[in-house]
């Protein structure tokens, strides 16, 4: 089976190679973004969030300066893992205000929920009937995202993760129509994320860029993306998490940018097959998840990932040329699990699995990485099993 997989991949790899996917053209600020939205000729705007954004100085700012100019109606239902309940709701409300754009301004779970509502505004079929890839025929109503944390990358992404809270999954919607052609990367956003936040979202970046530069379908851009983003992570994330200094900030945005133009061609791995499990039942943030995993799913990877980690670790100065790439990758480990100690992310859940609910998760993080991640080697059940084990408490 393994074989048809890695055919199934390489199939994948070499149709994405020759398929055309647009990066969302940068703007710097809420000028900038009124100005586009005139330039489309737009004036019923949705302004789509989280609960928790409406009290924040960026969004009230942005808010009123939009009004100024435009009719906007706010939705600020978006859920912090965003569900089809929810979602259609949205959907439902948006036909009736008769929308013609919509600014998703939030995290990741924001901006996946803006890519669907946009996408069943315009595509006559169910979210269910969307899951995988390449399911949505119609081009989604426009739409602009405003990330507000620095780690999902999801502002250049094809993929959307929503989940089917009456059936416990978490899936993903993939489709190059999902990049937007706008997305607004402003560090004034990031002013209002807590320490633990940050901290989490870029370990989420920062698994992004290593999931892609050791899976198998890279191409010399998306390796170049992903080793920049690695080096701009270690570089930045621990003070732009513990400062306020705006410098380092704007540098995880575009690392986080730079990342998910990464998995956009080069797709991620097991921390994120692992990870979807894990929170299609239990409650953890995504980063949070991604950022205990990370370190021990490298482990389990062993000689499948050292050349490339061991000599990327090399290339960045983090040790000596003359290490072995197995000194360099077992460095490079440790440096994520110093980096998660430095940020204070505890390395365990405080949950223990029962095994039945381990084979429901080994099931799901089999099924998504199977045919769609092109992993450094598959992992056995054994090796999986003893990853949920060892992430417990
Ligand atoms: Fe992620």
């Amino acid at each position: 089976m393994k074989l048809i997989y890695r055919i199934f991949q390489k199939i994948m790899f070499i149709f994405v190679l020759f398929f055309k996917f647009r990066e969302p053209i940068k703007l710097k600020n809420k000028e900038e973004l009124l100005e586009v939205i005139i330039k489309k000729n737009k004036q019923r705007i949705l302004l789509l969030s989280g609960n928790h954004m409406k009290d924040t100085a960026y969004y009230k700012n942005l808010k009123e300066y939009l009004e100024q100019k435009l009719t906007v109606f706010v939705n600020t239902t978006v859920p912090s893992d965003p569900d089809i309940t929810t979602i259609n709701k949205i959907v439902d409300e948006a036909k009736e205000n008769k929308i013609d754009l919509i600014i998703g301004i939030g995290g990741g779970s924001t901006m996946d929920a803006t890519k669907i509502v946009s996408a069943s505004l315009t595509n006559k079929k169910p979210i269910s009937k969307m899951k995988g890839m390449l399911k949505i025929k119609k081009k989604p109503l426009d739409f602009i995202l405003i990330p507000t944390t620095a780690g999902t990358g999801s502002e250049c992404t094809v993929a959307a993760v929503i989940s089917d809270k009456e059936n416990n999954l978490k899936y993903a919607v993939n489709d190059p129509k999902l990049i937007p052609e706008y997305a607004l990367l402003d560090p004034l956003t990031l002013e209002s994320v807590s320490p633990f936040f940050t901290s989490t979202t870029g370990l989420d970046a920062l698994t992004h860029a290593v999931e892609a530069y050791i899976g198998k379908s890279n191409t010399k851009k998306t390796k170049k993306e992903a080793k920049e983003a690695i080096q701009l992570i270690f570089d930045n994330l621990y003070e732009a998490a513990t400062t306020n200094d705006l410098i380092y900030k704007e540098q995880m945005m575009l690392a986080s940018y730079k990342a998910g133009l990464a998995i956009t061609k080069a797709y991620v791995g097991y921390v994120h097959a692992i990870s979807h499990s894990i929170a299609a039942y239990h409650h953890y943030s995504h980063g949070y998840l991604n950022a205990i995993l990370l370190p021990r799913v490298l482990k389990e990877y062993g000689k499948s990932i050292y050349r490339k980690i061991g000599k990327l670790t090399k290339e960045l100065g983090y040790i000596e040329m003359d290490a072995s790439n197995e000194e360099a990758t077992n460095h490079f480990i440790n440096m994520i699990e110093q980096l998660n100690s430095d940020l204070n992310i505890k390395s365990n859940l405080d949950i223990k699995f029962t095994s039945d609910n381990i084979d429901e998760m080994i099931k799901h993080c089999k099924n998504e990485v199977k045919f769609f991640y092109p992993v450094p080697c598959y992992l056995s059940d054994k090796t999986l099993k003893k990853l949920y084990n060892t992430i417990g408490k």
